[in-house]
């Protein structure tokens, strides 16, 4: 099968379209979403291995206020971007419905996809500037939607121009001074130092490797589509309990100055708002940092309270509007590519402030290897086979 990311691929039928949600049609009623429920949980190691534990799992511990970002930078061990696989998640999601203790149905589900991605469909109504491809396969009444990457793409984000990839870095570091492995009350006085570096600053809970990473994979709804999301979690506040309800977003964000800067936080609350929503994350903590990394102070918002807070700003946005948007994308979606065959690959693209179209690529009939695996477009040979079992 030819790679999807080859633009020749693309037939030279019409596109079907969807254009952009008009922001002064407020939906009269908001599409509901359900609550998001956890079917599983698990890590990746140092050496980015899957595994069904909890060893990545973060406690969150206050950091610090006056803490330097920059702290650690040189030895950050950094995970190159790749493509927008979402391997991982079956394999977790197959785990799950085996489980039993959460059973899914696969017949029930409609979207099977990463959170970041849904939060790319979600907040497009309000993206004036990103746009975004995806590619899609329905297979027995299931989509699955990966973030299509451009191997020019991923080159970029593995390129960033030194500043940028600085104020990347203070995102994890403020991960690193906001977490700690144990929970809080473990006697953790030899980890006060912690092991990674002898001269740590007080509250840094270890070098930043971003290989290591705790997700959750929950079941929700939007309207009558179900939905498997998955996606990384920084961190519980207090106890673990196995399903979203101590999770925590932490967030960094450069100090508001004036009003200028309060709407351009209040219109990034979007992002963080739906991140946070789709895996049912009750709280995020957002803290300010000055240009150069130094953090001078932390709010935490409590999720739901998110859309009041910014109504009637300037940088104001209404998720219901989001909500019905997503909803009627997928639906379209979804009526679009059931007129081809289950190993179809579709290409969605997004362009701000026009909408969406929907071109369908060669057939993916014939598997492909990549790195050494046998695929049936965007899924592994193996996920493929049990579908069918
Ligand atoms: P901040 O969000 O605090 O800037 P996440 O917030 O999703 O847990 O991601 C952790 C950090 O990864 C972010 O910290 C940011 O530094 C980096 N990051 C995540 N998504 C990114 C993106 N799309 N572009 C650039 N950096 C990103
Ligand atoms: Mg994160
Ligand atoms: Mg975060």
């Amino acid at each position: 099968m030819p790679k999807p990311s080859e633009a020749s691929n693309l037939q030279q039928t019409e596109p079907k379209r969807l254009s952009y949600p008009k922001m002064s049609l407020r939906p009269t009623k908001a599409t509901p979403f359900q609550l998001p429920t956890q079917i599983i949980s698990f890590s990746y190691t140092p050496e980015h291995v899957l595994e069904f534990t909890n060893s990545a799992l973060r406690y969150f511990s206050e950091p610090p206020l006056g803490a330097q970002l920059g702290y650690g930078y040189e030895r950050w061990i950094r995970r190159p971007e790749e493509r927008g696989r979402i391997d991982s998640l079956l394999k977790a999601f197959d785990r799950a419905k085996g489980e039993g203790k959460s059973p899914v149905n696969l017949d029930d589900v409609g979207v099977v996809s990463w959170r970041g991605v849904m939060t790319r469909i979600l907040t497009a109504p309000y993206e004036d500037r990103d746009g975004w491809d995806m590619n899609v396969m329905l297979v027995n009444g299931t989509m699955y939607l990966e973030e299509h990457l451009t191997e020019a793409k991923i080159a970029e984000k593995n390129n960033l121009e030194p500043r940028h990839r600085k104020m990347m870095y203070y995102g994890y570091a403020f991960e690193s001074f906001s977490t700690s492995e144990n929970p809080p009350g473990h006697d953790s006085a030899q980890l006060t130092v912690p092991r990674s570096h002898p001269t740590a600053p007080p509250g840094w809970g270890g070098d930043v490797d971003t290989n290591v990473q705790w997700c959750s994979v929950v079941r929700t709804k939007l309207g009558d589509i179900r939905l498997v999301i998955g996606g990384e979690v920084d961190c519980v506040r207090g106890k673990y309990t196995g399903s979203p309800d101590t999770f925590v977003e932490l967030k960094t964000s450069l100090t508001i100055r004036n009003a200028n800067d309060e709407a351009k936080f209040e219109k990034k609350l979007l992002k963080f708002y739906f991140q946070s929503f789709l895996l049912g994350v009750p709280e995020i903590v957002v803290g300010f940092r000055t240009p150069s990394g130094q953090l001078t102070t932390m709010q935490s918002f409590k999720t739901i309270e998110i859309p009041r807070m910014v109504r009637g700003k300037p940088g104001a946005w209404d998720p219901s509007v989001c909500l019905d948007w997503g909803f009627r994308f997928l639906t379209f979606l979804r009526d679009t590519v059931r007129a081809s065959d289950a190993d179809s690959i579709w290409r969605v693209s997004f362009v701000p402030k026009k909408g969406v179209h929907v071109m369908k690529l060669d057939s993916a009939e014939v598997a492909v290897v990549e790195n050494g695996e046998e695929r049936v477009g965007l899924l592994p040979r193996w996920y493929w086979d049990k579908i069918w079992t």
